[in-house]
């Protein structure tokens, strides 16, 4: 195993302002602007992006030490105590190519039980794999290593924990982290930026709000929302260049409807989905847990990244005491563009379509049925009584393995939704084809490993259940409803 360099020892250390940018043929590494915690200057409207320090393989090879840890840093701008992975919010970014081998000692310094989990990696879910059945006890640590396989495909990823009931209070509490899949063909751009979307409360002392029973039952979202920990932050560029803009959503329940007007939008893929060619977008939905790979020309002037409303649904009876899922536009980053226009880019290669499992022969067709209903305490409008969040009628339980498949096969997966509000479904592990969203057939290619299911809607799936076997789950990625027990068991066999 690659000893951990000075470098990456520096960068591990928390230092917070090294950052590494691919661009063209090339590779160069440039420096973001040094924001001292505690300046005041930090985070506020206008401040520079900054960037999570970046590890990257070498020789096939990553390896690191993530500490989970309460810290002193600031979010938005203000003095806060939230959870930091080595020391900042959010985390490392880990850039990784196909085949390589990635080891993670996860060390405990909170005060809870906590695990991790490398979201949407094609990795094995068993002993220490991506095995969410983990636990690390505070105090203790845990080697995981994840093998990518040689045919990964490329694309943005995130590393979040996942130990159940704790999952959405942690990542709201600010540990979350990008993982990069590299491209084996660069795409030349100026600028390849990681820009992980959050939200979390703060409380006067700038600890971590404590949220309710019914922001869960919701899914709590955060009054702060947050640009790679900053409010408002400033991107810059001139016109006529191409960056990169790797969006991951990270936030416990807030979907995130995102436009960026005045400037030209291009898709190149959606968590491990690729599009063959660039696809020409202005708007963009991302639910909780979803990421995109997005191409940004900037053409000249200032426009603004922004989350618009979108509806989610509510519980009916219970609106009035949680927080409205619909809310006025939230501003994200400004973009300025100006200066002297660049050069015109590179093509960008046109990539090989993914396999595509509407023409495969399915081995089983299942049905799942996403439900909210009256818990034991007995809902009925009355306080106190807690909705149960269940899969087919059962609540989470890690002991029980809830749907069996056999490896190598392909299986479609109909998910229903009977309840009032979306539930962002997802699957760990084997990536999902959308096959029809409430009743329309989709008629392209579209890999997802987080789907959303409409309030009171369905979708179609299908799943090559290929490489791996083992014990991983299924969720909504609510992660209340997650931590509620929306969440079950499959074993493949
Ligand atoms: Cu991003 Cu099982 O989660
Ligand atoms: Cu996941
Ligand atoms: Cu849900």
């Amino acid at each position: 195993m690659r000893p951990v360099s000075r470098r990456d020892a520096l960068l591990l250390g928390g230092l917070g302002t090294a950052a590494t940018v691919a661009g063209g043929a090339g590779l160069w590494w440039s420096l973001v602007s040094t924001q001292q915690p505690g300046s005041g200057a930090g985070g506020a409207q206008g401040t520079g992006l900054r960037s999570p320090p970046e590890l990257r393989s070498a020789g096939g090879r990553l390896q690191l030490t993530l500490e989970a840890a309460r810290g002193q840093v600031e979010l938005g701008g203000r003095p806060a105590r939230p959870l930091c992975y080595n020391g900042a919010v959010p985390g490392p970014t880990l850039r990784l190519r196909p085949g390589d081998e990635l080891s993670i000692r996860l060390v405990n310094s909170i005060d809870q039980p906590t695990n991790l989990h490398v979201h949407g990696l094609h990795v094995s879910p068993q002993a220490n794999g991506d095995n969410v059945f983990v636990t690390v006890q505070p105090g203790a640590g845990f080697d995981y290593s994840y093998r990518l396989p040689p045919d990964h495909p490329p694309g943005v990823y995130w590393y979040h924990p996942h130990h159940h009931g704790m999952v959405a209070g942690q990542i709201f509490a600010g540990l979350f982290g990008a993982i990069i899949v590299e491209d084996p063909e660069p795409i030349p751009v100026s600028a390849d930026r990681v820009l992980l979307v959050s939200d979390t409360t703060l409380d006067s002392a700038g600890n971590i709000a404590a949220v309710s029973q019914m922001e869960r039952m919701a899914g709590r979202e955060g009054e702060l929302l947050l640009l790679n920990g900053q409010s408002r932050p400033l991107l810059t560029a001139r016109p006529g260049e191409r960056e990169r803009w790797r969006i991951i959503n990270a936030c416990a329940a807030r979907f995130l409807r995102l436009r960026l007007d005045g400037q030209r939008l291009e898709l190149i893929g959606m968590d491990s989905g690729r599009s063959p060619a660039p696809e020409a977008v202005d708007e963009l939905l991302l639910a909780p847990g979803n990421r995109a790979d997005l191409l940004v020309t900037a053409v000249d002037g200032e426009s603004t990244l922004q989350a618009l409303p979108y509806d989610r649904g509510g519980m009916p009876g219970m609106m009035g005491q949680a927080p409205s899922p619909v809310r006025g536009a939230a501003a994200l980053a400004t973009f300025r563009v100006g200066g002297e226009s660049a050069a015109v880019p590179g093509a960008v290669a046109v990539r090989p379509a993914p396999a595509d499992l509407r023409t495969a022969a399915v081995a089983a067709r299942r049905q799942l049925v996403l439900a909210m209903g009256a818990g034991s305490g007995g809902m009925g409008g009355g306080m106190g009584g807690m909705m149960q969040f269940s899969i087919n009628g059962r609540e989470f339980s890690g002991s029980r393995t809830d749907t069996v498949v056999a490896a190598g096969t392909v299986e479609e997966w109909t998910l229903v939704n009977t309840s009032p509000m979306d539930h962002p479904f997802h699957l760990h592990v084997w990536p999902m084809q959308l096959i029809e969203d409430n009743g329309l057939a989709v008629d392209s290619v579209i890999m997802r490993d987080v789907v959303n299911v409409r309030a009171n809607g369905q979708a179609t799936v299908r799943v090559a259940f290929r490489d791996f076997g083992g014990r991983a789950v299924y969720h909504c990625h609510i992660l209340d409803h997650e931590d509620l027990g929306m969440m079950g068991v499959i074993e493949v066999r």
